[in-house]
């Protein structure tokens, strides 16, 4: 057995706070404590209770920062850690110029491996402790996503990319190696440890008919996975979508047909859509999901967070790396704001950073076993700290209530204040040495020790 005791300011959410003024939302607690046991969390409290339940444990003193359950980024493309930033183009020149041909590297082993571990050890800066991804095409890139997953004890989903037509040689499976590399996979890593599947037909695009019949029949046989795939992001992806499935009614339709929607899907972007596919969407119970700084780089539109809400339907949000600009759910609440903004929509921060936890936890329907620092779920915790930087030391100093403290941290926070992340109750951030600098760069002497 395995036993920590950490010490903080602890805030976590029990429903999301309909305003600034719902406190019963959510539990904070000034001189807070969680006893980590064995991946759990087994208990949660003020630190005189659980020091007192608990004497024997070490104790690790965050104060006085926040400590927090670890960000959920429920839409992320795993092959995509190099195509971020890559300059000037809207969705579909983006695609062929820049991110098909990074995607047919994966096809090497290596390179998968090598990825990997760069892609999560991204994830953890940023307080990422769970995420839904989109792997490659190839096996090969499934393969190394889980094996550095379950290294880590990250709860992760994740599947290939079904793509079997307009793209280029090496990126195209067929309807069966589709299937039968999708089987295989569900069998070898699905729940296993924290893994979860994901059924992913890329988008509509491309996928011709028969490889959505295969999506259909794997979502059928294992209706316990996620299914994730884009939907109405841009003008003349929708266009061009109409061409390709003329007897669908709309966009939606395409992925309606073949079965695909339900509470366990997940659809990207979401952003231009008929009054149909919202009534859709409601009635299967899908989760759009708002990727704002993904939207705003590829120039794609606005997302109607409050209008899709008002028709009972539960949004995700997340990063979208490699169009989102960010790995930090921080970043991606600071640019989701504005974008809310600019359509006389409001989020306030407690609503913001219940969204990027428990809201996102609920979204994928694991809101017992992420997203809390309920007793019971699995410790992953974050550190939270309002002063990372000059700037925003200066502007805490003024802050009087949590919820503005939340505020500078969702405006002007990324991995720097990120002070550490437990995953499956383990320290995995300030442990992790730094990236070492040549010899030879004049930086060198400057950088903090490698230890
Ligand atoms: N639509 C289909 N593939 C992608 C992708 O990789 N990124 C984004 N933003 N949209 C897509
Ligand atoms: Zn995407």
């Amino acid at each position: 057995m395995t036993e920590t005791l950490l010490r903080g300011r602890l805030l976590t959410f029990h429903r999301e706070p309909a305003d600034g003024n719902d406190t019963d939302a959510f539990t904070y607690i000034e001189d807070g404590a969680l006893l980590l046991r064995d991946g759990l969390i087994a208990k949660s409290g003020t630190f005189a209770d659980i020091a007192a339940q608990a004497p024997l444990a070490p104790i690790t003193d965050h104060r006085p920062h926040l400590m927090m359950a670890g960000f959920i980024d429920t839409h992320i493309h795993f092959p995509q850690v190099q195509v971020i930033a890559s300059w000037g183009a809207q969705l579909l020149d983006w695609l062929n110029n820049y991110t098909f041909p990074e995607e047919t590297r994966f096809a090497d082993e290596d390179h998968c491996a090598l990825m990997a571990s760069a892609f999560f050890d991204q994830l953890v800066a940023h307080g990422t402790t769970t995420a839904v991804a989109y792997c490659s095409v190839h096996k090969a890139s499934v393969e190394a996503f889980f094996a550095e997953a379950t290294r880590r004890k990250m709860r992760m989903l994740g599947g290939k990319v079904l793509m079997d037509r307009n793209a280029p040689d090496g990126l195209r499976d067929t309807p069966q190696t589709g299937y039968d590399d999708s089987k295989a996979l569900i069998e070898r890593w699905h729940g296993k440890g924290r893994n979860g599947y994901t059924v992913t037909p890329r988008f509509a695009i491309t996928s011709t008919p028969e490889q959505m019949e295969m999506a259909q029949a794997l979502v059928a046989e294992h209706a316990d996975c996620h299914v994730q795939t884009h939907l109405s992001e841009n003008h003349d992806e929708i266009a061009y979508t109409a061409t390709l499935y003329p007897q669908a009614r709309d966009y939606l339709d395409i992925y309606e047909s073949y079965g695909l929607l339900g509470p366990k899907t997940l659809l990207g972007h979401a952003i231009h859509l008929t009054p149909r596919e919202i009534d859709a969407l409601a009635a299967t119970g899908s989760h759009p999901v708002f990727c704002p700084t993904s939207n705003l780089f590829l120039g794609s539109g606005l997302f109607d967070n409050a209008g899709l809400r008002a028709r009972g339907i539960r949004n995700g949000i997340a990063t979208d790396v490699g169009a989102g600009t960010s790995y930090s759910m921080l970043q991606t609440l600071n640019e989701g704001y504005k974008v809310l903004q600019l359509q006389g929509q409001s989020l306030h921060p407690l609503q913001a950073f219940h969204w990027a936890t428990r809201g996102n936890a609920a979204v994928l329907g694991m809101e017992d076993r992420i997203g809390t620092l309920d007793p019971g779920t699995e410790a992953d915790v974050i550190i939270l700290n309002a002063r990372a930087t000059g700037a925003m030391a200066l502007r805490t100093d003024r802050a009087t209530t949590l919820a503005e403290e939340l505020f500078v941290l969702q405006m002007m926070g990324d991995d720097r204040a990120i002070e550490e992340v437990y995953v499956s109750g383990k320290p995995s951030k300030a442990q992790r040495p730094r990236q070492k600098l040549a010899d030879s760069d004049p930086r060198t002497c400057k950088a903090e020790p490698v230890i």
